[in-house]
């Protein structure tokens, strides 16, 4: 079981969306993180044989994924980003359906789906259209219809988006579940999604992987240490335009600030662990876990 990918190129015209990414991925967790337009859907879709790379190339076990054909489409299940449903069929018809365009037959499909609703916290609601299914039902649907082939390789991108903090943490559970067998990789650009789920962390910017290893290596690597100190409040303004701010919290007199720097930035300034989140303000300059609508 291995995703290999060598010098994975995606130029736009004269835009390189996908900057010569190598990397080599078995069984587990693989969390791609980034924020908007690093390129994560546009490798997705490459590792989905959908796009055609303008260099490099993807192989399984050893075989090119874009010759593979329908043997390759067998052990792929996919969740794209802005995933099309049906909004009139119900949770079933539509799992149905997906099945049918994936070649499977009619009595495997119904088991299948059976199995699927249930893992997914669906089979109450498979008579429920999916127009009426919330956001997260909807990302779950999306989920089990990826995993109807029963794939080796599941791609999601970003599966949690719009999802609320507890159905995020459902959502890390299942993922984590069906990672047991497979290769599971997912986009996000919450932290916190992968934090805990993801064996291997890619960081990936402006196309290109420039940092990856698991969370703990990861926060290992950081040069800069995590401080917390508290400033009179009129300070504040200022400590946010010469330091990497991750939080701010008022507290009696002033506030508290976690900073980022390589010295103590303030008198009394006390180290404190630092976490992933820390590392992605250190090498993004900008807090995750803000969705593309601004909420958390
Ligand atoms: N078909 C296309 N034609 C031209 N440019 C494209 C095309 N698809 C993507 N891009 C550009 O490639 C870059 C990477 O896009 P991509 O969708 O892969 O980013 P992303 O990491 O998935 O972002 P997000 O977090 O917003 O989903 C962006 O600058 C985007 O505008
Ligand atoms: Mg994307």
């Amino acid at each position: 079981m291995e995703l290999r990918m060598e010098g994975l190129t995606k130029d736009f015209k004269d835009f390189r969306a996908v900057d010569h990414v190598s990397c080599v991925m078995g069984r587990g967790v693989y969390g791609l993180l980034g924020v908007n337009g690093a390129g994560k859907t546009t490798l997705m879709r490459m590792i989905c044989t959908l796009l055609k790379p303008t260099d490099g190339k993807v192989t399984w076990d050893g075989k090119d994924i874009f010759k593979m054909d329908a043997s390759y489409r067998e052990i792929l299940g996919y969740l794209p980003q802005d995933f099309g449903y049906y909004p009139d069929l119900t949770v079933q018809d539509y799992m149905m359906y997906i099945s049918s365009i994936k070649g499977l037959r009619p009595l495997t499909a119904k088991k299948r789906t059976e199995v699927l609703l249930e893992r997914v916290g669906l089979r109450k609601l498979k008579k429920r259209k999916m127009r009426n299914l919330s956001g997260g039902m909807k990302r779950r649907a999306g989920i089990a219809q990826a995993m109807l082939n029963d794939p080796k390789i599941l791609i999601l991108d970003e599966p949690t988006a719009g999802l609320d903090p507890n159905e995020r943490i459902r959502f890390r559970n299942l993922i984590s579940e069906l990672s047991e067998d497979r290769l599971v990789l997912l986009s996000t650009h919450i932290v916190s999604d992968v934090e805990f789920i993801a064996g291997e962390i890619l960081l990936m910017q402006e196309g290109k992987f420039f940092l990856t290893g698991t969370a703990d290596e990861i926060i290992s690597g950081m040069d800069q240490a995590v401080w917390r100190c508290t400033v009179p409040r009129k300070a504040v303004d200022s400590y946010l335009g010469r330091y990497l701010v991750s939080n701010v919290k008022t507290v009696p007199g002033g506030a508290e600030l976690r900073i980022l720097a390589d010295r103590p930035p303030a008198e009394g300034a006390a180290i404190e662990e630092a976490t992933l989140e820390d590392a992605f303000l250190l090498y993004f300059g900008e807090k995750a876990g803000v969705d593309h609508d601004g909420k958390i």
